[in-house]
């Protein structure tokens, strides 16, 4: 007799729906590969873990190309979006060539960009990894950050929001 092995064809939409009722920030994660080139993507599973030491939580989609280089990258940051900022969400987690294409930004610690206009940027140095199902989970030391008085971009059910007045 032959055992379903597979969740219901539907558990992972109702699965992500439900996460999707944690309202969470934005951030883009990012940091330079071996060749210098800045790379970065849209994450919203970032969190805080450790005062003391000061230590941060994301997690990295297992297989996408990027993973290796920020598996192997010893700086990345976090940049906070601010909640007019939607649009640099939109571009770093779509397809575009060149998602740095006419971008300023600054460098941190060991040349990682830091997008400007943000509310918050973290530099962080990649101190451990852990597998987590089909996603890999970071968590690294905070090196140096900034923020600034912005209100944040939010993210909620699929949708970008905006805090109240
Ligand atoms: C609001 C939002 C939050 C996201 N959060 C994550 C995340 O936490 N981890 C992740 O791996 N991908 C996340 N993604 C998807 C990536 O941004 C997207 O797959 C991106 O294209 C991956 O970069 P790459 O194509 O350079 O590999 C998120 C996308 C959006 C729009």
């Amino acid at each position: 007799m032959s055992q379903q092995i597979t969740p219901p064809a539907d558990f992972t939409r109702q699965f992500r729906n439900a996460l999707g009722m944690f309202a969470t920030g934005i951030t883009v994660v990012t940091t330079r590969t071996p060749e210098g080139e800045p790379i970065g993507l849209t994450v919203n599973s970032f969190n805080s873990v450790s005062l003391e030491p000061p230590l941060i939580v994301w997690s990295l989609t297992a297989d996408l190309p990027s993973t290796p280089v920020f598996e192997n990258a010893e700086y990345y940051a976090i940049n906070v979006l601010a909640e007019d900022q939607a649009a640099l969400s939109q571009r770093f987690a779509s397809r575009a060539e060149d998602r740095f294409a006419g971008l300023e930004f600054d460098e941190g610690t060991g040349g990682v960009p830091l997008l400007r206009g943000c509310c918050a940027r973290f530099e962080c140095r990649n101190t451990v990894r852990y597998p987590g199902g089909d996603h890999v989970v970071f968590i690294s030391e905070v090196v140096a950050f900034d923020r600034e008085e912005l209100a944040p971009l939010i993210y909620h059910a699929g949708a970008y929001r905006r805090l109240a007045p």
